[in-house]
């Protein structure tokens, strides 16, 4: 009796996984790259050195796939170790981190079709890759590979308004702070970053945060559609009619299912693109302890009352005085009129900065930029816990308690922040199918979802170990605070994770699963998995087993 019941439900289970993504591997099992490259316009032969490197991996073969693509696509098309170009874009990124890795070459595609091309040609000669949007990721291999090639989008910046206006195509060179200023002169916008220079590609493809995501969700929630350049260099659809499956997958899951080289972005409307923001800047213990408190009530507020509304909350300490930074945001002028801010009149004392006010998308973004500079050591690193004020305050002390032991770290800013998906937020999840994340347990129970972030920047090198230890005990306190609290939830925010993280694995078993199926269906070689090994992979940590905190 018992055994056929577990046997029923096991099948009922397994039949569950294996009929949502439907349709055979779109690859054979003997794909030809070489034919495949010559149905893309790009003879294998051409190209002697090519030839013996087909089925071998070589360590010259990325050189080889480098100059090959310099020869097809002209000198402007590649950067060499050699060149200036190669040493200025290497020196962009944000962090530092990805600036200590070198490729073998930088290939800037001025077409998706080229993009096609690199796949197919780092599959020839088993040639690594990774690709680059806004180069925001803290992580090394992020979006830069020793070795390998990695694909800068520089040349992929087109940004199309629809006639209507209702969706605004978006290349993945762009970022954030370009796609507003292209779409203020039609009184539309869209739902992405908050700061300028982050990158529409990794920001949409692991979730996205914006300013007005209680009106309309996160990023992957707004996107009609994504062109998809696959595995074996086709360039596909993904949406809700076209590769249904995919368009799943894509909406939080990761660089693991192709390379995105065209968003296409539900529009929001958003007149003169004006709206409201700004930092309410508090002192002291006791501040920091009525922070928490007013954080929970507004995220509630917010629910209840105002969708326009949004905040985060950043802490950290300066000369020993504890310090709250609270951003306040608003999707239209004059926000500070909204009801969701009550909570904040309670606090025991008055903000000692208050820069509120009017402002553009593009200004805001702008002046959000100027407290990020580029080039030193990041860490991001986060958990999720429902919401709860209390565990806000036991990070607050476990933050405090344990960044002294980075005192002796050199430029350093350690800063815990929270951030609350919403429940309006998590309501826009269902949309168009739902997505990945694993949050519909918290939205059944009505509880909000916290993002919590411990991040740093630091200059030395030397001083890396020591960073992640404290930073990773902080999380395994707060972890430990929230399931004493009964507020555990296991989902970690890709776009905030560090590299020692399993975030798809923290999106549940049974949506890691059904993301594994559908990259076995579009990607039945493993080509995201193994030759871009950068980032949150299907199966694993960026660094696993690191013995540092993962969820
Ligand atoms: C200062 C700062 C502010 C931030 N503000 C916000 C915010 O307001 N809201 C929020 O949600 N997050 C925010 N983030 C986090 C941000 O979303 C992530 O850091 C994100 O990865 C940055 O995207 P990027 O394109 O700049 O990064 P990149 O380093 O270029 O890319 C990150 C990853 O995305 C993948 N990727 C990039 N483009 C594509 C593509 N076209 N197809 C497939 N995969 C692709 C790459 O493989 C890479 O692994 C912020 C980060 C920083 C540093
Ligand atoms: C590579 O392998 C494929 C499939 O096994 C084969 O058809 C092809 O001829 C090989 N290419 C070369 C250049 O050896
Ligand atoms: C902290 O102290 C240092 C050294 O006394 C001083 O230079 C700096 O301005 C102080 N910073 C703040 C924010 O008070
Ligand atoms: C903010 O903008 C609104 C609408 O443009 C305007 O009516 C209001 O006076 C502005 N407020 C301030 C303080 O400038």
């Amino acid at each position: 009796m018992l055994r056929s019941s577990s046997t029923r439900l096991l099948l009922a289970l397994f039949a569950g996984i294996s009929n949502v993504v439907t349709g055979a591997p779109l690859e054979h099992p003997d794909f030809d790259v070489a034919a495949a490259l010559h149905d893309h316009g790009f003879q294998v032969e051409q190209y002697s050195d090519l030839v013996p490197l087909a089925n071998t991996s070589s360590n010259r073969a990325c050189e080889i796939a480098c100059g090959a693509l310099e020869q097809h696509y002209g000198a402007d098309s590649v950067d060499r170790p050699t060149e200036a170009a190669y040493a200025s874009f290497v020196g962009a990124y944000w962090s530092a981190l990805q600036s200590d890795v070198h490729p073998s070459c930088v290939f800037k595609p001025a077409a998706p079709e080229a993009v096609s091309v690199l796949v197919l040609l780092s599959r020839l000669a088993q040639c690594p890759f990774a690709v680059k949007s806004g180069g925001h990721a803290a992580f090394a291999g992020a979006s830069s590979i020793d070795g390998g090639i990695t694909v800068s989008f520089q040349n992929l910046r087109g940004v199309a308004l629809s006639a209507d206006k209702k969706v605004a195509s978006v290349q993945p060179g762009n970022t954030w702070g370009a796609v507003y200023a292209a779409l203020e002169k039609d009184d539309v916008a869209v739902i992405g970053g908050r700061m300028r220079d982050i990158g529409v590609g990794g920001l949409t493809t692991g979730g996205g945060i914006s300013f007005f995501s209680s009106l309309y969700g996160l990023a992957c929630d707004n996107v009609v559609a994504y062109d998809v350049v696959s595995a074996r260099g086709d360039i596909i659809t993904a949406s809700n009619t076209e590769n249904p499956d995919l368009y799943w997958a894509l909406r939080g899951g990761g660089n693991n299912f192709g390379i995105v080289v065209n968003f296409h972005l539900e529009t929001i409307p958003l007149p003169g693109g004006k709206m409201w923001g700004g930092g309410l800047l508090y002192q002291g213990d006791a501040s920091l302890k009525a922070a928490a408190k007013a954080f929970h009530a507004t995220v509630d507020n917010i629910a209840r009352q105002d969708h326009r509304a949004g905040m985060w909350l950043a802490m950290t300490a300066q000369n020993g005085t504890k310090i709250a930074s609270v951003e306040q945001y608003y999707a239209e002028p004059d926000g500070g009129a909204s009801p969701a801010w009550a909570a904040w009149d309670d606090m025991p004392a008055a903000p000692v900065a208050d820069t509120r006010q009017n402002r553009t998308l593009v200004g805001y973004t702008t002046e959000v930029q100027q407290s990020n500079p580029d080039g030193l050591r990041e860490l991001y690193y986060g958990l999720s816990f429902l919401g709860s004020a209390e565990v806000i305050a036991d990070a607050q002390a476990a933050f405090f308690d344990e960044i002294g032991a980075l005192d002796h770290v050199a430029g350093l800013l350690p800063v815990l922040a929270c951030q609350a998906f919403t429940l309006p937020i998590l309501a826009k999840m269902r949309r168009n199918g739902g997505n990945p994340l694993g949050l519909e347990g918290a939205a059944a129970a009505g509880r909000p979802v916290y993002v919590m972030q411990v991040a740093a920047w630091w200059r030395d090198r030397g001083d890396d170990a020591a960073v992640y230890a404290v930073a990773s005990r902080v999380l395994t306190r707060i972890k430990a605070a929230s399931v004493a609290r009964g507020a555990a939830s296991d989902y970690v925010y890709m776009n905030y994770a560090s590299m020692f993280q399993d975030v798809i694995g923290s999106y549940g078993a049974e949506n890691k699963a059904r993301l594994k199926a559908v990259a076995a269906r579009f990607d039945p070689a493993g080509v995201f998995q193994k030759l871009q090994p950068g980032y949150f992979k299907l199966d694993r940590a960026p660094v696993p087993d690191s013995g540092y905190f993962s969820r």
